[in-house]
């Protein structure tokens, strides 16, 4: 495995460690780094892929500055590498939505998470992140996503999932991808709100999608969204 860095927006990072062995086309594990006066880390990561991460990161900023940490729920390939990089980064403190912090973070994390409300602004120093509580989307209750707001960069985690070992990233289709891998991997939980929670993220008008599995894309972020709504409608 080795880890690549490209950065997608200005001053955010993706790195990027492909899996052959995941699917036939092999898939993509991502994670990003906003740089900013207060650093922010979204996905931590698997724990087996911490060192080449780490190492990604440490090219960037210097781990001591490390302030944030956050990622979409609680997963292995989300949060598995949580307290190692807490114990590497010692002004390091993980922010998730107050479900996540009640549920989950507050036993896992070794040192306490700040708990979020839904909009919720941390201001990193250059950058905004605001955070959006988006229970069950793409899955778990804890489940949110983060719009830096400066860039316009929509942090969706698992949404768009797909295959592959693309560009960094694409400007044309992002949505065709992002549906034939939900016909593979049924991780989309179809709850009562999924459609209005996707319509309140295209409402944000996105131009950046960083996405923890496939190509990130630059484009019209709220189309891509209502696309992807529209394609996981029961009927369609
Ligand atoms: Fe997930
Ligand atoms: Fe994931």
């Amino acid at each position: 495995m080795n880890t690549t860095t490209h950065e997608i927006a200005p001053d955010i990072f993706r790195f990027s460690t492909f899996v052959p062995e995941v699917t036939p086309q092999g898939f993509t594990f991502n994670q990003f780094l906003i740089r900013a006066e207060e650093p922010m880390l979204f996905h931590c990561g698997p724990r087996a892929m911490f060192p080449l991460v780490c190492e990604a990161a440490q090219r960037l900023i210097a781990l001591d500055k490390l302030r944030w940490i956050s990622f979409g729920h609680v997963e292995a390939d989300e949060c598995g590498s949580m307290n190692q990089w807490l114990a590497a980064a010692p002004r390091a403190q993980v922010a998730h939505g107050q479900i996540a912090c009640d549920v989950s973070l507050n036993d896992l994390a070794d040192r306490p998470p700040r708990a979020l409300a839904d909009e919720e602004l941390i201001d990193l120093g250059g950058k905004r992140v605001r955070f959006l509580f988006t229970p069950h989307v793409p899955h778990g209750w804890e489940a949110g996503v983060f719009l830096e707001e400066h860039s316009g960069t929509l942090l969706c985690g698992d949404l768009f999932t797909h295959t592959g070992n693309g560009p960094a990233l694409i400007e044309d289709d992002v949505v065709g991808p992002a549906l034939a891998a939900e016909r593979m991997f049924h991780a989309m939980s179809m709850a009562p709100n999924t459609n209005a929670t996707l319509e309140r993220l295209a409402a944000l008008q996105p131009r950046t999608l960083a996405l923890m599995h496939g190509s990130s894309f630059s484009g019209d972020g709220a189309k891509a969204l209502k696309e992807l709504a529209a394609g996981l409608a029961p009927n369609a």
